[in-house]
């Protein structure tokens, strides 16, 4: 017989997937479709609400977050140019991150899946950003090795498949985003520092200053000694010196940043024997760490730091859970992934 027998569009438009992040300072929400594509992917980042600040005060993020995850989750819809009916199930990140924000993304994707009879799939923030690398245009398939660097986490992972990790290393103090937020601080500038400091290093000569790259045990990190370090350094300048010096000293700590996660990310290589390196999270952002491994993977600028597009990317390998089992699904602070 001749012709389709649904709606000519639907037997053709491949089922999408609703995600919605809020685990930090970013109110996220993206469609993405079943194979991969990013039908829409929309940020509205906190960042100049919490400048003030210095940092992310989770309080003010919850609260900022109920404003905007209704208006972000709209416009996801509109620029993908589908309605919710369009949408086969939503996606949305559980943890690790502030409690209080997680709540506002899981309430919301339970009520929009519970209104309309969806499935919905909790997703791990972590396992969100190595799914980044799963995204059209240039899906990157595993395994490979995945150097995830973000505000909250620093971690090396053999990536077997879509949804399954083993830690191979990870940072016993701070994280290397958290270490260029604090290091940016010290240096005057503003809040969010990763990417001041970046760009403020680029005007500096890395080998004014040697700041100490930690080597601690297997292929963990370490942070707080290079931190220590830059404390010292701007302690033991005048005023006119240290604003002089500031672009050779945040060169100089962007250096010993860089050195340590690329050497961690050799060393993983040499032991284990990956094929390719792929890097994800926020500090893949970070200019010197392109350059410095120029053949590894690297995902888009706008989907390495927090995003919707990569929660629901992770959401195409997972099993989702039913209506009304989601109802009882409760947000947590701390990694369970790796
Ligand atoms: O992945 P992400 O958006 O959020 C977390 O899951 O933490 O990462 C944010 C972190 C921040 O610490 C920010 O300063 C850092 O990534 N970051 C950078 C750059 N862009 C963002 N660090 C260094 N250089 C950058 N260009
Ligand atoms: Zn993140």
């Amino acid at each position: 017989m001749e012709g389709p027998a649904f709606g000519a569009g639907e037997r053709l438009t491949p089922a999408l997937i609703l995600g919605i992040e809020t685990s930090c300072d970013e109110t996220a929400a993206a469609v993405v479709d079943e194979e991969g594509n990013v039908r829409s992917n929309v940020v509205s980042s906190q960042a100049a609400l919490h400048a003030r600040y210095g940092g992310v005060v989770p309080e003010v993020a919850s609260r900022r977050h109920l404003e905007l995850l209704l208006p972000v989750v709209r416009e996801a819809l509109e620029r993908a140019g589908v309605g919710l009916e369009g949408v086969g199930r939503v996606a949305v990140t559980r943890g690790p991150g502030l409690v209080g924000a997680l709540l506002v993304g899981l309430s919301a994707a339970k009520a929009i899946a519970l209104a309309r009879r969806l499935p919905l799939v909790p997703v791990d923030h972590l396992h969100g950003h190595v799914a980044s690398l799963f995204l059209r245009p240039r899906p990157l398939a595993p395994p490979f090795l995945c150097l995830l660097a973000s505000g909250g986490h620093t971690l090396l992972l053999d990536v077997q498949d879509y949804s399954t990790f083993k830690r191979l290393g990870s940072t016993i103090d701070d994280a290397a985003g958290e270490a260029f937020d604090k290091g940016a601080r010290m240096l005057g500038l503003p809040y969010p520092g990763g990417p001041a400091l970046d760009a403020l290093a680029r005007r500096g000569d890395p080998e004014a200053y040697m700041f100490p790259v930690a080597r601690v045990g297997g292929l963990d990190f370490s942070f707080s000694g290079v931190k220590t370090a830059l404390l010292y350094a701007v302690r033991g300048l005048e005023p006119a010196e240290l604003e002089r010096r500031r672009a050779d000293l945040a060169a100089g700590y962007q250096r010993a940043i860089v050195r340590a996660l690329v050497e961690r990310a050799l060393a993983a290589i040499e032991r284990h024997g990956f094929e390719r390196l792929a890097i994800v999270g926020g500090v893949a952002a970070n200019s010197a760490l392109r350059a410095a491994l120029p053949a590894a993977i690297a995902a888009p600028l706008e989907l390495c730091t927090d995003n919707a597009a990569m929660i629901a990317s992770a959401a195409r390998h997972l099993q989702p859970i039913s209506y009304p089992h989601y109802l009882a699904l409760d947000a947590f602070a701390s990694s369970r992934t790796a």
